[in-house]
Order: C-alpha cells, then structure tokens, then sequence
C-alpha cells in the first residue's frame, strides 16, 4: 500500500483561519505569511493607543483623528492629507464599530477609548459602513502596488439592528479595487458587553473578522 506524503515546501509554516491570542501577535503572522513585498513602511490609519504594536520592532506610521493619542499624523483616514502616493507597504485599520454610546462619564470614557465618536444613527442606517469607501480610496492610493491591507472589523448590533459590517467591508474593497484575499476570525473570552447591554444575542459578538486584502488584481504572489 502506498501511503501518501504530505509535501511541505521549504520554509512554509501554515496560519490558522482561527486566532485566539492577541491582535499584536496576529498581525506579525499575517505580515509574516501573506506579505508579498517589503510590509514596512506600514501606516495604522486607526492608532488609538497604538495597542497593535506594544513590543513590535515593526516600521509603524501612526494615524489617527483625534490629538489626544499623540498620533504622527493627526488626520482623517479618509483623506489623508500630505500622505505620498504609493508609500506604504501595509495600512492596518481598526475603526471604530459601535457608535457612541451615552452621555453619562463612564460611557464617555468608552467612547474616547474605543473611537465610539462617530456618527451611527438613522442618517447612517444605523451602520457605520459609510466610514470605509472614503478609506478605502485612500489605503489603495498609499499603499504600493501588491501592498496588503489589515482591517479589524466587528459586526455591530445598533439600535435592535443586526449589521453585516464585515461582509460590507469585503465588498467595498472589491469595488476599491483590492483583492480581498482572506478571513480569520478572532475570538474574544466572551463577548462584548456594557452598561447599556449585559447579555448578546448573536454568537459572532463574541468574535470580530480580520480581513485580508491586497493591492492587486490577484491574490497569489
Ligand atoms: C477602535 S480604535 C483603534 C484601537 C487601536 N487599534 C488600538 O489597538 O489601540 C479606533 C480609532 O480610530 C480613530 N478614528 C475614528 N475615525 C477616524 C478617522 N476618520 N480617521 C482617523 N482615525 C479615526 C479613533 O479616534 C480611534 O482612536
């Protein structure tokens, strides 16, 4: 009987659709196993208290809209004003998925850490997928042709309405013209909850999606 050998090319080391440790450590994998040119530069277009990259010696340009983080840029990810054409290797984005969520001080304190500032009401669907076209444009044009695109993202409950932001996100960077070459899932201890919430109602509140997605027509390298 002839037993079937599993051919692993020389320095391949698979990455798991499922990831249970922390985000820092996802992103030196991903950048590890689907960069296909130099990753670094890399601009985080969403960098908060730049969490991502405690204990990274990783390339990082700090973006983020509000001064108080002390960020390189200060600056609207969706115009990016003065960022050169083609400069990035990888643009890593984690916008904000709930919109703010009250008025008292401890829900304020949230919001400011979490990026909860952004409008989320009727106007908007209740969604805050209008945010990522306007991204969108400008990550395809800082980034290097063949240059990936890291988006965490988490489908939001607002307002009693249950939104796909995941599956809007992978459209729209289609029609941005990446190719959106993966999906992992990451999966939190439980899922999210708040003073305003105690207990959710969808399983996928316990996970958010990160979404790969490259600068070119193709995915392969
Ligand atoms: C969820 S937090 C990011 C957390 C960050 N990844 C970390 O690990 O520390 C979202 C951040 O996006 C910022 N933000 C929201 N809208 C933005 C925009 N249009 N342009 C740039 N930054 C924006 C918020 O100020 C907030 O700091």
């Amino acid at each position: 009987m002839v037993q079937k050998e599993l051919i692993v090319a020389e320095g391949y080391r698979p990455i798991s659709s499922v990831w249970e440790g922390n985000d820092g450590d996802l992103i030196e994998n991903m950048l590890q196993f689907y960069a296909s040119i130099a990753p670094e530069p890399i601009l985080d277009a969403t960098y908060n208290k730049g969490r991502f990259w405690k204990g990274s010696p990783r390339n990082v340009v700090s973006m983020d809209i509000n001064p108080k983080f002390n960020p390189m840029i200060v600056g609207d990810n969706r115009v990016m004003a003065g960022v050169p054409d083609g400069a990035f290797g990888t643009v890593v984005y984690d916008p904000p998925h709930v919109g703010p969520q009250g008025r008292d001080k401890s829900s304020k304190k949230f919001d400011e850490d979490f990026g909860a500032t952004v409008a989320c009401g009727k106007e908007q669907d209740w969604s805050l997928s209008y945010l990522y076209p306007p991204f969108l444009e400008q990550a395809k044009r800082v980034l290097k042709p063949d240059g990936l695109l890291l988006a965490k993202i988490t489908d939001m409950v607002n307002s009693h309405r249950s939104k796909w932001s995941h599956c809007d996100f992978m459209r729209m960077a289609d029609e941005a013209g990446f190719t959106v070459c993966d999906l992992i899932i990451k999966i939190r201890s439980g899922p999210m909850t708040s003073t305003k919430w105690s207990t959710a109602h969808h399983a996928r509140k316990r996970h958010c999606f990160w979404i790969i997605c490259r600068n070119s027509s193709r995915c392969e390298r």
